[in-house]
């Protein structure tokens, strides 16, 4: 039999995996260190336990959704939400790109806003960041002027670098796109631990979206739910191509259940931005280069021995860390989830073991 073969730009791709070897200390998905507060698995049981299960779950997701866009001041139809925000960028790809249409990242950056433009079939423009890894609107500009992309990605603060966009770059890059009638992405998946959200941003004649998820802030990775801020008009048209009753029941109620914690929720944060202080703090001690973060992790790269020996030391010790070296720009660096102190303490006393 010849096998069937898959289109081409599938055949080429490597898949994005970030490894997961049994460790002590895991600090490599930038997931939350501590599990949702008490009381939160009990009431999300109760609900559960109160689900029609011969029936499909509310295919607009009406409560999630309202709830959702109360915390920003928005009505649940500027809301759209999926398995994962990383579900929800390929929603907006399949809807805004796809063949024929081009989208636009700033390398080092996430590397799903790439994968999942080739996965959709939309012609990728990878521009390059600044030195420091900030943007460079001039670079930007370049791209426009010459692709013209449909969908622009930041990422804010950015993955892997930790880097905070300026809100005047920000608008900057806004205005650009909205003079090429195309549409640009906020990634904020880590946007609870920095100063400024692109949110204040949103409005109705804005080609804006941004994106946010639970998997880190919310310490809900393991539920697989992310949402997006749009105008309602952007909203009506990703609803048309996401699957009909995408988003199950108990996601559902796990999302809407995990909103009456809000509390629980600023005060861990908090706790995480504090410990990412001290954490920077004692790295600055090593012999490393680290990176400015204003997200849950620290982006290094070791002066004095090559990345992949240190992170193969780290592993040796027990302690799991993003080795980035297959990133554009990034070889010999690695990223640090920010842990609890002790994780960190863990990790602190490893990688001081491994450089000296
Ligand atoms: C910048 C960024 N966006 C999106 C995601 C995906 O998050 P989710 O778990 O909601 O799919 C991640 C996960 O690491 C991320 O780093």
């Amino acid at each position: 039999m010849t096998r069937p073969t898959p289109r081409e730009s599938i055949t080429l791709m490597t898949g994005y995996h970030s490894p997961q070897i049994d460790v002590d200390v895991r600090l490599n998905t930038n997931e939350s260190p501590e599990p949702p507060p008490g009381g939160f698995a009990e009431a999300v049981a109760e609900q559960v336990l109160a689900i029609d299960w011969n029936r499909y779950p509310d295919r607009s997701a009406t409560k999630l959704r309202a709830r959702i866009g109360a915390n920003y001041g928005l009505p649940g139809e500027q809301v759209f939400v999926a398995n994962g925000s990383n579900e929800v960028l390929q929603t907006l790809l399949l809807t805004f790109a796809g063949p024929g249409r081009t989208s636009a990242v700033f390398e080092p950056t996430y590397a799903l806003h790439s994968h999942l433009s080739r996965v959709t079939g939309t012609t990728l423009v990878e521009g390059e960041r600044a030195n420091d890894f900030s943007i460079d609107l001039a670079e930007v500009e370049r791209v426009m002027i010459e692709h013209r992309p449909d969908v622009l990605f930041l990422c804010s603060p950015n993955n892997p670098t930790g880097i905070v966009d300026a809100p005047d770059t920000i608008r900057a890059v806004l205005d650009m796109v909205r003079a090429t009638g195309g549409l640009l992405c906020v990634d904020e998946a880590y946007g609870q631990f920095s100063d400024f959200s692109a949110v204040d941003l949103l409005g109705d004649d804005t080609p804006l979206v941004v994106s946010r998820t639970y998997s880190k802030t919310w310490a809900m990775a393991a539920v697989r739910l992310g949402y997006l801020l749009a105008p309602d008009w952007i909203v009506t048209e990703l609803e048309k191509v996401v699957l009909p009753y995408h988003l199950d029941a108990m996601t559902q109620v796990a999302g809407t259940v995990a909103l009456d914690h809000q509390d629980a929720m600023t005060a861990r944060v908090a706790r995480l931005v504090e410990e990412r202080g001290r954490l920077m703090a004692r790295l600055a001690d090593l012999p490393l280069d680290v990176w400015p973060s204003g997200a849950n992790f620290i982006l290094i790269r070791p002066t004095c021995r090559d990345g992949n020996a240190v992170w193969q030391g780290l592993v040796d010790r027990s302690v799991l860390v993003r080795n980035c070296a297959t990133w554009p720009r990034l070889d010999g660096c690695l990223r640090i989830t920010i842990g609890t102190p002790e994780e960190d303490d863990r990790l602190l006393d490893a990688l001081t073991e491994v450089l000296t």
